[in-house]
């Protein structure tokens, strides 16, 4: 169980080290001080129908109450120790895992913790403004949920520089909480977490897209064999279940109500659809692109020796790396990749050590791909002759071997001018966003009440009803 009469929640008996337990109390102000700054705007007075985790079992979340996101329990939570558990893979495979950092790996440790913690506060910022403009309390206080919980993410992260970083550590910490989202002078570490999420089409989108790429980083991190890494990911894990959740039924719920309208008045134009007050199919399209295209890059270069070196050390595993079949170490094994050749792309076969980016890539594109399908199934359901697809691999993509070439969503190789030509068929115009933002210009705050633009959810949060005070404003 959680222990909630400490200063810091924990369930990692920090109450035992004096030095850890003072230098954490030491960071928790510096956090709450950028959660006052760059957390959810003007709602620090807000009560919030939070839920809380109890314990860190599965079926732990039983926890809901009003909450003033100030006063969230933010906390140290990692799944209990398997005392027999052993590294899985790479050359130590088969050895006891580590409960302490190999000092040869300190440095990869340490970036590998850094990067995973600088997404988490990046995403609060990105969705500060939203709750400005929400459609409703059910979605207001679930964009709430998913803030506090990347904020619990960060303390994740935190704990473990803090724990085993000494100094570095403790520096580290301290700068996750000085890079700004967007910022010139001081970004964040990974692209896709500068860009600005102005709409809630676009929150929906990233937590669809995005959140789920930190599932799959998670997941590659949970099979780590530095033992409390693997931990600590494996309860990150079960919060980011939820953000998938709402951005997958956000999503759906939009596409939901545009089609209601479409077919309610016989229309299929996006300017008549537009003129409704709904999100016309074709730009939820261009959306989709691009937050598919920019998550695509942040699993890294197709062929990488870091991958790699993160695998043979053990440090970083695959998706479901223990449920795999073969043997762990990847010595022969090859994985194809692709690649531009001339007005091609072609498929090479490289080492699969090198590429295990690119395959974890495709672990999350098959998982997107069922998604996009259920999206579609509201289409087909209205009976409305439209197809939502996922652009190809290569579509505007700036990492990697399709870096610096013009690729349609359907996978011709073009010129720099015929791209241009097209850009804004394909990807969201200013045009789009103000369009989208128009629709979202105001709170909807009365109970109940969804904006004209999505559909209700199919129920409420925790069998309370739709119409429950999800949000108190005081
Ligand atoms: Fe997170
Ligand atoms: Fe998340």
């Amino acid at each position: 169980m959680i222990n909630y009469t400490e200063k810091i929640p924990n369930n990692v008996d920090l109450g035992r080290d004096r030095v850890l337990q003072r230098a954490l109390e030491h960071w928790q102000p510096a956090y709450l001080s950028w959660w006052y700054d760059m957390g959810p705007n003007e709602s620090h007075n807000f009560e919030v129908y939070l839920r809380t985790a109890i314990s860190v079992e599965p079926d732990g979340w039983a926890q809901f109450d009003y909450v003033k996101m100030p006063e969230y329990r933010w906390g140290i939570f990692l799944q209990p120790p398997d005392e027999k558990r052993q590294v899985n893979f790479g050359i130590h495979k088969g050895q006891p895992a580590w409960q302490d950092v190999p000092g040869e790996y300190r440095s990869i440790l340490r970036r590998i913790v850094v990067t995973q913690g600088d997404t988490e506060p990046a995403s609060v910022e990105q969705q500060k403004m939203l709750g400005l403009s929400c459609p409703s309390l059910y979605d207001l206080r679930n964009i709430f949920q998913v803030n506090v919980e990347e904020g619990r993410h960060l303390w994740a992260m935190v704990y473990l520089l803090h724990r085993y970083f000494g100094r570095d550590g403790r520096e580290e910490a301290e700068s996750l909480l000085a890079r700004r989202s967007g910022d010139t002078d001081n970004p964040r570490i990974l692209g896709a977490f500068n860009e600005p999420t102005p709409d809630w089409l676009a929150f929906y989108m990233f937590t669809f897209f995005t959140d789920r790429d930190g599932k799959f980083q998670l997941c590659a991190l949970a099979e780590s064999g530095f033992d409390p890494l693997a931990r600590t990911c494996r309860f990150m894990l079960t919060e980011e279940a939820h953000h998938m959740f709402v951005g997958e039924s956000g999503v759906s719920r939009i596409i939901q109500r545009t089609c209601e309208v479409m077919k309610e008045n016989k229309i299929d134009a996006p300017a008549d659809v537009r003129a409704l007050g709904v999100i016309d199919l074709q730009t939820i399209q261009r959306y989709l692109n691009f937050h598919y295209s920019v998550t695509l890059d942040l699993y890294g270069s197709d062929v990488s020796s870091n991958a790699a070196n993160y695998y043979t050390s053990g440090l970083k595993g695959r998706f479901r790396e223990t449920k795999l079949e073969d043997d762990h170490v990847l010595r022969d094994a090859m994985y194809p990749v692709s690649e531009v050749v001339g007005d091609k792309i072609n498929t090479k076969q490289v080492p699969a050590l090198t590429s295990l980016n690119e395959r974890l890539r495709d672990d999350y594109i098959e998982e997107i791909q069922a998604g996009v399908d259920r999206w579609q199934r509201v289409i087909d359901e209205a009976g409305i002759p439209f197809r939502l697809t996922l652009p190809h691999k290569g579509f505007h993509r700036e990492i990697g071997n399709f870096t610096g070439h013009f690729i349609s969503p359907t996978g011709e190789i073009l010129s720099e001018e015929q791209w241009k030509a097209h850009e804004f068929d394909w990807l969201p115009s200013p045009k789009d966003y103000s369009y989208v933002q128009s629709l979202m210009s105001g709170r909807v705050a009365e109970l109940g009440k969804f904006a004209n633009w999505i559909a209700p959810p199919v129920k409420g949060v925790n069998g309370q009803p739709l119409d429950f005070q999800y949000v108190r404003f005081n």
